[in-house]
């Protein structure tokens, strides 16, 4: 990853996922050197965020490094400055860019004029970080990654377009159930399936939540109205009644399945009241993660990192 771009999680193949997983696991455990002293990462974030600013900062930091946040008001993405001038711009004081935009086309043309990497921390295709975190957590809590099977319901948005390939990458089965009108992009979903297939995994999408949880090891929601989609969450809400995660669904799930979410949630709409504090849920686990992959990827990107590797498969 030295000097390249994470825009989409295929810009990362599957032992690249390998190597950043088993390189977080060790990171975790073992401890870690500052080995990005005086590198500069600059954090440009068009929306809110609670885990991807804090976990990159804290990453940063404790790689020996430091973090510049810019909020729009700041920066003025596309508005006060264009995207290009101010990818050109940052790119002469900092060593790295991390995005968090409303279009993905705006990380793009950023990254297209920026000369040095530009990580997506969440456009409205995808967030990879967060599915590497995911990832991790998953490995952590079943010991492997292929062969597993992950049911996601509800948006096929964002989060859920990295997960799929993320998934696919990893061997890992994909199901998606989803409301017509709300399911994954026909084109990510044909890569998908494009990945899984080398990998021996399987990718179903489904409008049926039964079908996709049965006998799955992960079921995974978000929220049914990200952010930027405010005004739609009325709709949304009737349209996504019947996709919320509640004990009768998870009960269709294999007995030690794992449930997940990005978080921040909005308990008592895609997930029931308690159950993402139930002990199936490591949603807390994969916050966290979002640091120690971070730290990871960082370190890769930025040359940093000189340790044994534990591969995990
Ligand atoms: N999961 C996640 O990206 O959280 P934030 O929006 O708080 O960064
Ligand atoms: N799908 C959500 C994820 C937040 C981490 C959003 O884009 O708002």
């Amino acid at each position: 990853m030295k000097g390249k771009d994470l825009l989409s999680i295929v810009d990362l193949n599957s032992e690249d996922i390998s190597l950043l997983i088993s390189r977080a696991v060790e990171l975790k455990a073992e401890g870690w050197a500052h080995s990005l002293s005086e590198k500069v990462l600059a954090l440009v974030f068009e929306k809110p965020s609670l885990r991807t600013r804090v976990s990159f900062e804290v990453a940063m930091r404790q790689l020996g490094g430091h973090t510049i946040h810019l909020s729009p008001a700041e920066v003025g993405l596309g508005k006060r400055e264009s995207v290009p001038d101010v990818a050109r711009v940052l790119s002469r004081y900092v060593d790295a860019i991390a995005v968090r935009t409303f279009s993905h086309e705006t990380l793009e043309v950023l990254a297209q004029y920026a000369d040095v990497p530009v990580i997506n921390a969440l456009s409205d295709l995808e967030h990879p970080c967060q599915a590497l975190a995911d990832l991790l957590t998953i490995y952590e809590r079943k010991g492997e990654l292929e062969g597993l099977t992950l049911a996601y319901v509800g948006d096929g948005n964002n989060v859920a377009h990295s997960l799929m390939l993320a998934s696919a990458l990893a061997g890992i089965s994909f199901r998606i159930a989803s409301p017509a009108g709300y399911q994954v992009r026909d084109d990510l979903l044909r890569l998908a399936r494009g990945y899984a297939m080398e990998r021996g995994a399987e990718i179903l999408c489904t409008e049926d939540p039964r079908q996709a949880v049965h006998g799955a090891d992960v079921v995974y929601t978000d929220v049914w109205t990200s952010m930027g989609q405010e005004s739609e969450s009325e709709k949304r809400r009737r349209a996504f009644a019947g996709y919320q995660i509640n004990d009768e669904l998870l009960s269709l799930a294999e007995e030690d399945a794992i449930l997940m979410h990005p978080l921040p949630a909005h308990r008592g709409e895609e997930v029931a009241e308690g159950v993402l504090d139930s002990p199936q849920s490591v949603v807390f686990d994969q916050a966290e993660n979002r640091m120690h992959l971070q730290k990871a990827l960082l370190a890769d990107m930025l040359g940093g990192l000189e340790m044994p590797f534990m591969k995990y498969e």
